[in-house]
């Protein structure tokens, strides 16, 4: 009976989940990774918890000390510091301790990486090209598509080369702001007008995000938002209703996505502000599935899996759009490679909704990983004439 049940047990998946991270996410990431641990289907996976606190340092985790996770994760300061090693046989990744196998013991295997971690150097592409180097399967977009999705610029760019509908923006930086002032005021008045949207192309959390009403506001909302990019988008302000939708790469790789039910934010505030988001808990609403009728609704589950295709994407993402309430045109706005995975977020929240639970979910999602990784994996590496 012991023999049978080790014999199960090691046939398990090894999921390292990596959480945490090195970006002003780091506690929403805490909690997206407390519900996605809750919810993996234990008699399928074996856990492997990898903490990245705020210095960078990956820290091995001791699943058996988050058997019952809370809403939060902790980040053990002491758990034992490890690196990625490049695997040598393309499948299973290996976790080496930073202080040498012999102090620790050996190094934790693993066979697929779940990033559940949100911003910068966590979903740009960054730990994504680590995993690639390391030549592990991963759950969700590979580098390109996390790069450009992290970028709200180049992402609509993307999208209206695809023929898909994007507000209207200017995007400035700080040189050009301080040395030609008149021909970017001029600029604006010419492609937006006002009221505008004043926000840095790679932050997130509405971090930076101004509404700015007048041309006398421009330069303080310009300024805070260069605090946390060189880059910043100055938008056209719509009178909208911010409409989401989850898509998910279809496992038929000559399908198109799937993609949910739209779901609809509804902030109590003048904007999804990062009060009305983290600071007050009544800041929004989340109606699922969004109150639209036949038609809208069809509109926004296109364009979410149009954009999902045009920006290259893999595994998952959260499609954020607006529909203006004047004239009931959609237009994307922007795209979450790895969406907020809390109990309560959208991204699970909607798949549920459309008839896929939780658990469900994140098998899908690892399959889609080992299957990816495998078709990768097989693809030509030398040339010879
Ligand atoms: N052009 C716009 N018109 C109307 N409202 C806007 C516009 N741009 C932004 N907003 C408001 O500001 C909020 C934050 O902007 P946006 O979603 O673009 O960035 P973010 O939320 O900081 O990014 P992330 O969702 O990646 O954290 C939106 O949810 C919306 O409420
Ligand atoms: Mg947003």
């Amino acid at each position: 009976m012991l023999k049978l049940l080790n014999m199960t047990s090691t046939k398990k998946i090894r999921v390292a989940v990596l959480y945490g991270g090195r970006s002003g996410e780091h506690e929403i990431s805490l909690q997206s990774a407390a519900s996605v641990i809750r919810n993996l289907d234990k008699s399928r996976y074996e856990i492997i918890p990898i903490a990245i606190d705020k210095g960078g340092r990956w820290l091995l985790n001791d699943i058996k000390l988050l058997q019952d996770p809370g809403k939060t994760l902790p980040v053990f300061k002491d758990a034992p510091p490890v690196v990625l090693s490049p695997s040598s046989d393309g499948h299973e990744g290996s976790l080496i301790p930073v202080n040498g196998v012999a102090n620790f013991g050996k190094a934790q295997k693993f066979d697929v990486v779940f990033p559940v971690m949100h911003g910068p150097l966590c979903e740009d592409g960054t730990v994504q090209g680590l995993l690639e180097l390391a030549d592990v399967p991963y759950v969700g977009c590979a580098v390109l598509a996390s790069a450009v999705g992290m970028d709200k610029e180049v992402s609509k760019r993307l999208a209206r080369d695809a023929g898909l509908p994007i507000v209207p923006y200017v995007a400035v930086r700080p040189a050009a702001w301080s040395r030609d002032r008149a021909a970017v005021v001029a600029r604006i008045k010419k492609e937006t007008g006002f009221p505008v949207f004043v926000k840095p192309s790679n932050m997130g959390s509405s971090v930076g995000v101004h509404k700015v009403k007048e041309e006398g506001a421009l330069d303080a909302a310009l300024k805070d938002a260069f605090k946390y990019d060189l880059k910043v988008l100055v938008e056209k302000a719509v009178n909208a209703r911010e409409i989401e939708v989850a898509v998910l790469e279809n496992p038929d790789a000559s399908g198109a996505p799937l993609v949910t039910v739209a779901g609809e934010v509804v902030p109590t505030h003048e904007f999804y502000s990062y009060e009305a988001k983290y600071l007050d808990e009544n800041g929004a609403k989340l109606m699922i599935p969004a109150n639209l009728d036949e038609k809208q609704m069809a509109r926004a589950r296109e364009l979410g899996g149009a954009v999902f295709t045009a920006l290259e994407c893999e595994g998952m993402a959260r499609i954020d759009m607006f529909l203006d309430k004047d004239t009931g045109g959609f237009f994307f706005n922007e795209i979450n490679t790895i969406p907020g995975f809390t109990s309560i977020s959208m991204y699970p929240k909607l798949w549920e909704a459309t008839g896929v639970p939780y658990a469900e979910l994140l098998t899908r999602l690892i399959d889609l990983a080992l299957d990816r990784h495998g078709r990768k994996h097989a693809l030509a590496r030398e040339y010879k004439p």
